[in-house]
């Protein structure tokens, strides 16, 4: 996949059902230069969906359950995202690892019950800040990719999104270089290649996240190995996002 074709919003918790209406009718009448995905909170997935008329846009879950059904309070299912036409969802988050204490083999039955449902998984990784300052931040991130994917049987990289977010970028401000995000997407893409010889390189997307906005997006995404963003403050302002999509 060539640099920057894909760019994602997170809202994580943030808006109320008014201002993301207005969000995206401010997004009707713009041509967007590339496929754009809102993550935004389920309760209004179905109601955004269908008020969204713009072909480019389309929308994402932030997080799911990988059982089909059940007594599981709280949750939502994969049927249940696909019953509403969603077709990508959140996975593996570093607010979700964190705070709701998900582990790789939680993160793990997630993904490959993504995939055998054919929803596709934006599979979230980074290292927090001790692990760079060790200088062990690819062999960490490269551990959680195969642990992610460690119940999976990947039959093409299209199958999936891969979104490195750099904890100590997440919401600080302080974002990576592109030669510390180029560095990380590249070992990321070599890993993969060399895990995977069968499938197509070219299908490899992986996006940088973290303190993305528009006044360094447009270096990190000419990076050769950097195809993309998953974006969340600079997302939740639709002039910013509309920028941000245009770079
Ligand atoms: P910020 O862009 O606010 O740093 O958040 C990044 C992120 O967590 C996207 O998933």
């Amino acid at each position: 996949m060539s640099s920057s074709n894909l760019v994602i919003a997170n809202w994580k918790m943030n808006k109320t059902w008014e201002e993301a209406t207005e969000f995206v009718d401010f997004f009707l009448d713009k041509s967007l230069d590339k496929p754009t995905i809102i993550a935004a909170p389920s309760l209004y997935l179905q109601g955004l969906h269908l008020r969204n008329k713009n072909p480019q846009i389309s929308f994402a879950a932030q997080n799911l359950y990988f059982e089909e059904k059940g007594a599981f309070t709280g949750e939502i299912s994969i049927p249940m995202l696909k019953s509403l036409s969603i077709g990508y969802v959140l996975i593996g988050h570093s607010e979700r690892r964190q705070i709701f204490q998900e582990s790789d083999e939680l993160i793990a039955k997630k993904i490959a019950a993504c995939l055998s449902h054919q929803i596709i998984p934006v599979f979230c990784f980074g290292e927090p800040l001790e692990i760079r300052e060790k200088g062990q931040e690819i062999d960490y991130v490269l551990a959680q990719i195969k642990s992610g994917l460690a119940l999976t049987q990947l039959n093409s990289f299209k199958q999936l999104v891969f979104a490195y977010e750099p904890i100590w970028a997440i919401g600080t401000g302080r974002t990576a270089s592109k030669e510390q995000a180029q560095e990380m997407h590249l070992n990321i893409f070599n890993a993969l290649t060399a895990e995977y010889p069968k499938l197509n390189p070219e299908e490899i997307t992986i996006l940088y996240g973290g303190s993305c906005n528009l006044d360094n997006a447009a270096s990190l995404f000419s990076q050769p190995n950097i195809n993309g963003g998953l974006i969340g403050g600079a997302s939740l302002i639709a002039e910013q996002f509309l920028g941000l999509n245009q770079i």
